[in-house]
């Protein structure tokens, strides 16, 4: 059982490194980790696996029916890191490529999708001791979540990041279409009618295109310390 209820939501642009930081802050402070990008990138790829989205139409009432039995969760690997899975199969590298990245935006425009992922947010977070990071979380998911912090960076710096992520996991990727697949994720996801991209007016703003992570996770150690009384667990 995590120490404290509180619920923290981090929103942002893409590839500004809210889930490593949502992640690290998890552990140090014994709360549960959701990454709600997750979860529409898990859609997408049951969409996709499923041609519910070609050339970039995604065919909803096909797909609609299938959405309660997808049992999309997360479970911890031997080596403690969090994996999604699918029912029985982990989808974890599947959901992080490129591929899955062209059509994500589209698939999360939906209104009948965006409601399914929020559903699993808000039971998964109904107890508190939670960070969840993701674009609407502080606005439309948490409306009342005690901390909101949103990340920003510039976008080459964000890009240079994903390129570096992708190719760590093997994946050949060329700079600028990375780059373009950023610009046009957040054109998407600031500009479309259900719950767009945007900063909670409460919400604290971090741009860390010149932290390191260390800095990053000093920073925040201050505000939860100062705010909530909050200190890192002791192992
Ligand atoms: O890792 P990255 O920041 O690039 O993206 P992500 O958090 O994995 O989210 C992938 C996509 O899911 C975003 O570009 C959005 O289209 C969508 N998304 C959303 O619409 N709402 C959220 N709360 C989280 C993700």
């Amino acid at each position: 059982m995590p120490e404290t209820s509180i619920i923290i939501a981090i929103d942002g642009y893409s590839s500004t490194g809210k889930s490593s930081f949502a992640k690290k802050i998890a552990s140090a402070y014994g709360l549960l980790y959701l990454d709600s990008g997750a979860l529409y990138r898990a859609v997408t790829l049951f969409a996709m696996e499923n041609r519910f989205v070609q050339n970039g139409v995604l065919d909803i009432s096909g797909m609609a029916p299938f959405l309660g039995d997808l049992n999309i969760h997360f479970q911890h690997n031997s080596v403690g890191q969090i994996q999604t899975y699918m029912g029985g199969r982990n989808i974890e590298a599947d959901i992080r490529t490129m591929a899955v990245a062209a059509n994500v935006s589209i698939v999360a425009v939906d209104p009948i999708v965006r409601n399914y992922v929020n559903g699993l947010l808000r039971s998964y977070g109904q107890k508190g001791g939670v960070i969840m990071d993701g674009r609407d979380i502080g606005t439309t998911v948490f409306p009342h979540a005690q901390l909101k912090l949103f990340m920003t960076a510039d976008s080459m710096v964000r890009g240079q990041r994903r390129a570096d992520e992708l190719r760590a996991g093997g994946e050949q990727c060329d700079l600028q279409e990375v780059l373009q697949n950023l610009q046009e994720r957040d054109y998407i996801d600031s500009h479309r009618e259900v719950s767009p991209l945007a900063q909670a007016p409460d919400a604290i703003v971090l741009d860390n295109s010149h932290m390191t992570f260390q800095q990053q996770m000093e920073w925040i150690g201050g505000i939860l310390k100062e705010k909530f009384g909050l200190e890192p667990l002791k192992r």
